[in-house]
């Protein structure tokens, strides 16, 4: 027996391209140098281009790089957490055989690898963990508690998108920190097959939604990934770094840079919701506000 319409097939296929990649970073060697380089590539920073940007020396801008992905990690393991809650409360009475199921426990295994990671990368970066913003809380919150099937894995796959796109990036970039590229490699290796599963999972799902979820579901869909976008530019940041964030925040909201690149990590995301048919008027509305469209 497997998931509601997919052959077990498509699940074990998936669960046999699973290979343990993620490590600890406390077994890798971190050089000196490490503490020179950005900690993502510079055009990835919302403020990158901006009056503030150019006002600050090289040094400066490493260090709000480094700030701003210690962040973004933050952001990515907060998604992984509440995914893992997600996702397992619906499976917690089913069959475990199930291929489906089996490939949801090892994709947790995976996501719990990738935080543990991510949190030895913050580490690593010297920043700490900035507190996330309390409209944030709320909506991990409301996701944890209240969302159902597609709903869940559409905003998981939000997260996972964007991450992908950003990464893909940092890992390739010889100016970023290599505790960044090698767990940015990793990541992208390893959430390529769950991207698989919640397109499979969304799909799955929709086969047998009345139009009224479905029209809920593509506004919740693009409520999470603006809160995921939003929650990225973390006004802790700019003041830990002395800049004033009424100026930086207007500045990022008027960061065409920004918007593109937002709507560059978004675009494979907002082609899958709308072959889905999971965009309509108001959701193209949010992700606009979001800088993802
Ligand atoms: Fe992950
Ligand atoms: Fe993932």
């Amino acid at each position: 027996m497997t998931g509601p319409d997919h052959p077990a097939a498509f699940y074990d296929r998936l669960l046999d391209s699973a290979r343990r990649l993620s490590f600890d970073l406390r077994e890798a060697e971190v050089d000196a140098a490490d503490q020179d380089r950005y900690g993502m590539s510079p055009e990835w920073s919302p403020l990158f281009g901006t009056p503030s940007w150019t006002d600050l020396t090289e040094s400066a801008r490493k260090h709000l790089t480094r700030c701003e992905a210690s962040h973004f990690l933050g952001v990515a393991i907060w998604l992984e957490v509440a995914l893992q809650i997600v996702l397992l409360r619906r499976v917690h009475n089913v069959d475990p055989t199930r291929a489906d199921v089996k490939f949801l426990f090892n994709e947790c295994a995976d996501e719990n690898l990738h935080s543990l990671m991510f949190a030895e990368a913050i580490e690593r970066l010297g920043t700490g963990h900035y507190r996330l913003d309390r409209s944030m809380v709320l909506a991990g919150w409301l996701f944890r508690t209240f969302a159902w099937d597609e709903i869940a894995y559409a905003i998981v796959l939000a997260g996972e998108e964007v991450f992908d796109v950003m990464q893909r990036d940092w890992m390739r970039d010889d100016r970023v920190a290599d505790t960044v590229r090698r767990t940015s490699y990793v990541h992208v290796v390893e959430e390529s097959r769950h991207m698989s599963f919640a397109r499979q999972k969304i799909r799955d799902h929709l086969v047998r939604v009345s139009r009224p979820r479905r029209f809920v579901g593509t506004i919740v869909i693009a409520i999470g990934a603006h809160v995921i976008a939003k929650g990225m530019i973390n006004k802790r940041i700019y003041r830990s770094v002395g800049l004033d964030w009424s100026t930086v925040r207007a500045e990022i909201s008027r960061n065409e840079h920004h918007r593109m690149m937002f709507r560059r990590a978004a675009s494979p995301l907002v082609a899958f919701l709308d072959r889905e048919k999971l965009l309509n008027g108001p959701a193209r509305w949010i992700y606009r506000k979001s800088h993802l469209l």
